[in-house]
């Protein structure tokens, strides 16, 4: 039967493909707008995510959405997803088996959705989704065309806290999507 949201939804929050259903608390399955012409793509849960089932409301997350209000965006206005649905013990990164076995959570998320464009948040979303050699130091901000869809990278909000030097190019990042939006998007009234 063909997927909807809420059966999507439902089958993923009882998934056991991987060793992570184990020692996870909640699945976190995605946030946003069914609707949306955007999708953001994460790495995986942490700790607040775990606990609460919604992507990116810990630190990273607030960071996440004032970064998105910088271009004028806010979760009402995109779709946010994750490579990995459950927490890696440790916000340890998510084994390649991990990922795998995830994976066809994400396609059949991008199916529904069909997002003129993806921002993939961090190295392990784009070495996941735009191609297996990415680099995020020397190739954030770079467009990727994939079946039409136009997707980029940026860092990820964990490492922009980390390392505060990674922001002004990330806010020129933030103005290349922007950009992007206003040329390819309808539903965004930037
Ligand atoms: N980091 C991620 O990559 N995803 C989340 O949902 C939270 C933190």
């Amino acid at each position: 039967m063909a997927d909807t949201w809420e059966s999507l939804k439902s089958a993923c929050g009882q998934c056991d493909g991987c060793a992570l259903a184990q020692t996870r608390s909640t699945v976190v399955f995605g946030d946003g707008a069914t609707d949306a012409e955007i999708l953001l793509i994460g790495e995986g849960p942490g700790q607040r995510e775990d606990e609460q089932g919604v992507p990116f409301v810990g630190k990273a997350g607030q960071l996440l959405d004032d970064m998105l209000e910088i271009i004028g965006l806010d979760r009402t206005k995109v779709y946010i997803a994750n490579v990995v649905k459950c927490r890696p013990p440790q916000n340890r990164d998510p084994l390649n088996v991990e990922q795998d076995a995830c994976k066809d959570w994400l396609r059949r998320q991008t199916a529904l959705l069909r997002p003129k464009l993806i921002v993939c948040l961090g190295r392990i979303a784009a070495k996941a989704i735009i191609k297996e050699d990415f680099k995020i130091t020397s190739e954030h901000g770079r467009w990727f065309s994939r079946g039409g869809v136009q997707m980029t990278a940026i860092y990820h909000p964990a490492a922009l806290l980390r390392d505060v030097g990674k922001r002004p190019e990330t806010f020129e990042d933030l103005k290349s999507i922007q950009a992007k939006i206003q040329e390819l998007c309808t539903h965004t009234d930037l």
